[in-house]
């Protein structure tokens, strides 16, 4: 294609995109793709100047406004801001302001702060008065949206320490991670549909026609920037300018900071990748600023963004793939999940070819279907999910999926029990869930059972040498010869660790029988307060709820599990087998295993939460610091971790553990894997 063909295609495709993404708050593609197209128009202007054009999307900052709203003219143009996508493009860009600043680098002062997924306002004031506020628009001219934003908390609609003149705070709007997820339950109660992300329930809200349902929606506010029209402010710096906006009553981003030369600046840039899901909103990047007003003189702008600023973007955690097929999958507690099977794609460093669709009204409210393009969502500790299909102008889509009566696994009927969301395979006896909750009972975080991982496990079923976790502890080195690829030594290797397994303590057995709502943490408190599986199989509903951390569903379903005849049969065949179903004294008092060590935990961790963890490492004697040093026990990573703690532990040399490894560590102090 000729590059000026090329030139008018990408501006036509942003400009769409941009309608939707500002005008109709429903973006049509993930912001990493719509980069990549902006990215790729801006270097072929660069490359080819025959094809530039000062109307061009390039030049220009969001859309013009769609007339809902009244107009309001800016008094001082909103700016965009210029993005890199790395350490080495941030670093030249930091060496570029030095330059034009005939300054070292590494003296030069930036603050660095996070890059919130939200919407940016203008809040105008007049004598310490909020007078009106505007978004953005085209940059010129915004949507006067005075009405809702006086609906917003934090929001001061009368300056403290009333200072006279005018001023225009300016900053973002967004939803802060528990509010999306609370307006989101609210949405499915009320039968309306779900908001995909932060940023875009946080632009529907603040663009609601009904300043009263703006109100309903827990909006917040973070200010970072101040327009002083007046000049009646004299202020040299932007973390004076942060500390003013404070003083006023505005609440600004925590973790601005200012950092001291470029090299500093990348390394506090890196600190919010890898953070940012400790944050407690969605952010898209880092925002590196001159920290000096007047240094900020000398840059000045360009004609959609600021010199003197910069976006760092982080990696995308939303892509655009192909869905290949929906499938179901059976879960030991026989719950069937939807899940995606997709063209595989890179997303958050990692690649994703399948993605859970939670359940049956998931896929119907996003309605997705085989053959469509798909965003993929991979955040923070969460498994990769589709979040919704993007349109394809022009393209016949299949049917909608129908969700499948019957189990793929053992074709008994699949159903919908009361008004829970999920779907069951209710035949107790399908392989499929035999075969998951047997290879739970033997994993890592259950009993532990050396040598018993899932093809193993899928060999005994296969075989019929099994039909109960029970059958495990009745198995012979000899009924095991017919099994392919084990030897007589390994045979017999296999019988011992089955039996050491009926030594382990009674919390790691209730883990392992996959008593549902029971992990970890509420299988040690019960087996802490009743110490024999006999007492704690007495225990009436009420004493069960009365065991601190056991609320009605947990102590109800462990009620349920001990009555029920199965599992009745369960136990005593496990007893017959010499099982202990005790809890050691030495659990009962925690063991000291870390004591004086210092273990770090970064990303999640199945059956803890991050207190829960942490709780379990002081629980035997150690402390659990946020950050990695020298000093450091060891580090575990769970699912999602920080690149920068991983890192610096290899740097120095402090030992990497799989999560999987957790609980052996709590009991032992010590680990047989690690990651290199
Ligand atoms: S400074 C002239 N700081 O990102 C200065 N913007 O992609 C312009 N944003 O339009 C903005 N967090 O809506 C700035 N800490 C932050 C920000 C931030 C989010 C948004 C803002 C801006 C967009 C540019």
């Amino acid at each position: 294609m000729k590059p000026l063909e090329l030139a008018r295609r990408l501006r036509e495709e942003i400009a769409r995109h941009n309608v939707a993404y500002y005008l109709e708050d429903a973006p049509s593609i993930p912001d990493a793709d719509y980069d990549v197209l902006v990215r790729e128009l801006r270097d072929l202007e660069r490359d080819h100047p025959e094809v530039r054009d000062v109307n061009s999307v390039s030049q220009r900052v969001g859309v013009a406004v769609s007339g809902t709203f009244g107009e309001v003219q800016h008094a001082e143009a909103m700016l965009s801001l210029d993005n890199v996508f790395d350490a080495l493009e941030l670093r030249s860009w930091g060496e570029r302001v030095a330059r034009v600043l005939g300054a070292d680098p590494e003296v030069i002062e930036f603050a660095v702060e996070p890059k919130i997924d939200g919407l940016a306002l203008s809040i105008g004031y007049q004598d310490g008065v909020l007078t009106r506020a505007a978004t953005r628009g085209d940059g010129r001219i915004g949507e006067d949206v005075t009405e809702n934003v006086r609906t917003i908390a934090n929001v001061p609609r009368r300056l403290t320490a009333t200072p006279g003149g005018r001023f225009e705070v300016r900053g973002e709007v967004y939803l802060a991670n528990d509010d999306f997820v609370a307006l989101n339950r609210l949405q499915r109660e009320a039968g309306e549909k779900e908001f995909a992300n932060p940023r875009n329930a946080a632009a529907g809200s603040l663009r609601q026609k009904d300043p009263q349902v703006s109100a309903r929606r827990p909006l917040s506010f973070l200010a970072y920037q101040l327009v002083d029209l007046e000049s009646s402010l004299s202020i040299d710096s932007y973390l004076e300018t942060i500390a003013q906006l404070r003083r006023w009553g505005f609440t600004t981003a925590r973790e601005t900071q200012r950092s001291v030369g470029v090299t500093a600046m990348i390394g506090r840039a890196d600190w919010f990748e890898a953070h940012r899901h400790e944050l407690t909103y969605q952010i898209d990047g880092v925002v590196i600023k001159l920290d000096s007003l007047a240094q900020r003189q000398v840059l000045g702008f360009t004609s959609r963004a600021p010199r003197w600023a910069i976006a760092r973007k982080l990696p995308p955690e939303e892509r655009t793939t192909r869905l290949v097929a929906i499938e179901v999958s059976i879960g030991r507690t026989g719950r069937a999940t939807p899940f995606a099977i997709l063209e595989p794609v890179v997303v958050a460093g990692s690649t994703v070819s399948m993605a859970t669709l939670h359940n049956q009204d998931q896929v119907s409210s996003k309605d997705v279907r085989p053959g469509d393009l798909v965003i993929v969502r991979k955040a923070g500790d969460v498994i990769p999910e589709v979040v919704a299909p993007v349109p394809e102008p022009g393209r016949r889509r299949s049917g909608a999926w129908r969700f499948p009566t019957k189990c793929p696994v053992c074709e008994g009927p699949l159903e919908r029990i009361g008004d829970e969301s999920d779907t069951y395979c209710v035949n107790r006896a399908c392989p499929a869930q035999l075969t998951q909750q047997v290879i739970h009972f033997a994993s890592r975080a259950a009993l532990d059972i050396e040598g018993l991982g899932e093809q193993r496990v899928g060999q005994l079923l296969a075989e019929g040498l099994i039909g109960d976790v029970a059958d495990l502890f009745y198995l012979r080195a000899a009924d095991l010869s017919s099994l392919e690829g084990l030897g007589e030594v390994s045979a017999s290797a296999l019988v011992s660790a089955i039996s050491a397994a009926k030594n382990r303590p009674l919390s790691r057995l209730l883990v392992a029988l996959g008593i549902r709502h029971v992990g970890p943490v509420a299988a040690r408190q019960l087996a802490t307060t009743f110490t024999t599986y006999e007492a704690l199989a007495r225990a009436s509903l009420e004493e069960l709820e009365v065991v601190d951390g056991i609320g009605p569903v947990i102590a109800a379903s462990v009620y349920e599990y001990c009555r029920d005849e199965e599992s009745r049969r369960r136990i005593e065949r496990l007893v017959e087998a010499g099982f202990d179903l005790q809890e050691p004294r030495e659990a009962l008092t925690g063991s000291r295993s870390l004591a004086q060590r210092a273990v770090v935990i970064t990303g999640s961790i199945e059956g803890f939460s991050r207190d829960e963890a942490e709780a379990a490492v002081v629980a035997h004697g150690g402390t659990s610091p946020g950050s990695v040093s020298k000093k450091t026990y060891c580090l575990v990573v769970g699912e999602s971790p920080g690149a920068a703690k991983v890192s610096r532990a290899l740097e120095l040399g402090v030992a990497t553990i799989p999560a999987s490894e957790f609980v052996h560590l709590l009991e032992t102090g010590s680990w047989n894997a690690t990651i290199s």
